[in-house]
């Protein structure tokens, strides 16, 4: 312990406080940038219809007079995503209060042939939230009722509308936590987090939504309830139809109610500022964390100088926790545990043990929950500070660890000095966030990182969305990560269900190199 402390220059405190409790959470703000070029050859298919004033009285009947937005103001926001990349040029915005409403809306839409999108927070970075054309947006936002909680079981029924943190907040009152966290937690809302399938921090600890989600309630194309919304851990009782909702991004159906697992919220939290000299260590490093800290690991994220160095350049209040001299790579690395004493002992022995075997550098531990604040705000600021930075080529891709960060140098070589290629991300779920970062848009730059970022990924057995899903940047992309046996199944399997409109536009014409005609 003593060469921890005497080495890092920082006073080592264990805190034990709940992070969850008080931690700030910056909400995707909005920035005054320009739309860059987004290359889509994806055209309007003809045969859906434009609103008229009689959709609009129609809808006014269903969901009343101050429900149904036109006023092209008012939808400025709504047709733009959070990247300020992609812009539809939707006249109508719906936002039911209940599923018996979305059913409605959906059943006139569909016999009307209107295309709709699906937007909850629009905090999503791949183009999925907004609409491509003049789609209604059905938004979910005023659906935002906790329906039950059960203190035994932990288990949450929420609608869809609900958003991350306020459900954060609900728990955290009931001594219990969300099992997903992310950056964008102050807007998304769980019927996106769940049709998306989000993945955010501490994954490597809680897993994915196809294991905390008991239940869904979807209204689909047609306006047909299926009520999936079961609150039982275990139901063997043939297919699980719900998993084909999370992750679908809403190509299936509209997601209006989750059911979910939460986790009982732990009363000792860690959190620790680490650097590491090089991509081995920070491999190594996690190794090591999941053999010795095994039960009480929460979280386990990384990101480069490169990364930091524009954190701190653009993101308000970012300080520096290692300031005396720059690292090439840092970790930031959680526990959350039940026991004060024990989990303090086994953290810092841990620490102790891996700076001796010189896998960290340099480290700092928060000494209270401004200071985890401060750490977690670098982290999660990220996003935004690429927008401040300028333009950013995002990238969100699954790799095996140990070649993860290759492609982030292979792609520095790649683009010289015209480019800023910052690399952070997930390492606990080796899941690499690479994003360019260059003054204005440029056609020739994109050219340069794609086609040749998802044929990196595809070569070495990746994905080339980990979980921001596909959405219009990459839906006709699916090919690096799926094969077209397994493609066509989806296509057959999405056919099953009445038709969606907006898998028509986003996914079936990206998907064009597919025969339409072996479809009904
Ligand atoms: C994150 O981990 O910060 C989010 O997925 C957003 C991003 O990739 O920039
Ligand atoms: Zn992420």
């Amino acid at each position: 312990m003593e060469k921890w402390r005497a080495t890092s220059r920082h006073l080592l405190r264990h805190f034990s406080k709940d992070l969850f409790d008080r931690r700030m959470s910056p909400s995707f703000g909005t920035f005054n940038r320009q739309l860059s070029s987004v290359a889509t050859t994806i055209q309007r298919n003809p045969l859906f219809s434009s609103i008229n004033s009689d959709d609009i009285s129609h809808f006014k009947e269903i969901l009343g007079e101050k429900n149904v937005i036109h006023d092209e103001e008012k939808l400025v926001t709504a047709n733009m995503d959070w990247m300020r990349k992609y812009r539809g040029s939707s006249k109508l915005m719906l936002q039911p209060r209940t599923t018996e409403e979305v059913s409605q809306i959906l059943k006139y839409c569909n016999s009307r042939c209107l295309a709709v999108v699906p937007q909850g927070g629009n905090t999503g970075l791949v183009g999925g939230s907004v609409p491509v054309f003049d789609e209604v947006i059905i938004s979910t936002s005023s659906m935002s009722k906790i329906v039950s909680f059960d203190k035994v079981s932990g288990i949450l029924v929420c609608e869809a509308g609900c958003i991350l943190e306020n459900l954060v907040s609900f728990l955290d009152n009931q001594g219990f936590i969300m099992p997903l966290d992310l950056g964008a937690k102050g807007s998304c809302q769980i019927g996106g987090n769940v049709s998306t399938n989000a993945g955010g921090l501490r994954l490597v600890r809680y897993g994915s939504l196809h294991g905390n989600v008991l239940g869904l309630e979807v209204v689909l194309a047609n306006g047909t309830v299926l009520d999936m919304l079961r609150t039982l851990r275990k139901d063997n009782t043939g297919y699980d139809l719900k998993h084909l909702f999370i992750g679908s991004e809403g190509s299936l159906g509209i997601v209006s109610k989750v059911s979910m697992l939460t986790p009982p919220k732990l009363s000792s939290v860690n959190l620790a500022f680490l650097a590491c000299k090089d991509y081995s260590s920070c491999q190594k490093l996690l190794l090591a964390a999941k053999r010795k800290l095994g039960e009480i690991l929460s979280a386990f994220e990384f990101l480069d100088t490169q990364a930091l160095d524009l954190v701190l350049k653009h993101l308000e209040g970012a300080r520096n926790p290692l300031p005396t001299s720059m690292h090439n790579f840092y970790i930031l690395m959680e526990t959350t545990g039940s026991n004060e004493s024990y989990d303090k002992e086994k953290l810092e022995a841990f620490l102790l043990h891996s700076m001796e075997g010189g896998l960290i550098s340099d480290g700092v531990l928060a000494q209270d929950i401004n200071q985890a604040s401060s750490f977690w705000h670098i982290r999660e600021g990220l996003p935004e500070a690429l927008m401040k930075a300028g333009a950013v080529y995002k990238y969100d891709l699954s790799l095996p660890v140990e070649k993860m960060y290759d492609l982030v140098e292979e792609m520095r070589i790649r683009l010289g000095p015209a480019a800023n290629v910052v690399g952070y991300g997930h390492l606990g779920d080796s899941n690499l966030h690479l994003n360019i970062s260059t003054p204005q848009y440029d056609d020739a730059i994109l050219a340069q990182i794609e086609p040749f970022v998802y044929e990196w990924t595809s070569k070495h057995h990746g994905s080339i969305s980990a979980e921001h899903g596909l959405g219009l940047m990459k839906a006709d992309k699916i090919f690096y990560s799926k094969s077209p046996e397994t493609v066509s199944i989806i296509l057959v399997g999405s056919y099953l269900l009445p038709k969606s409109l907006c898998i028509d536009i986003v996914l079936l014409l990206a998907f064009k190199s597919i025969s339409m005609t072996k479809f009904p």
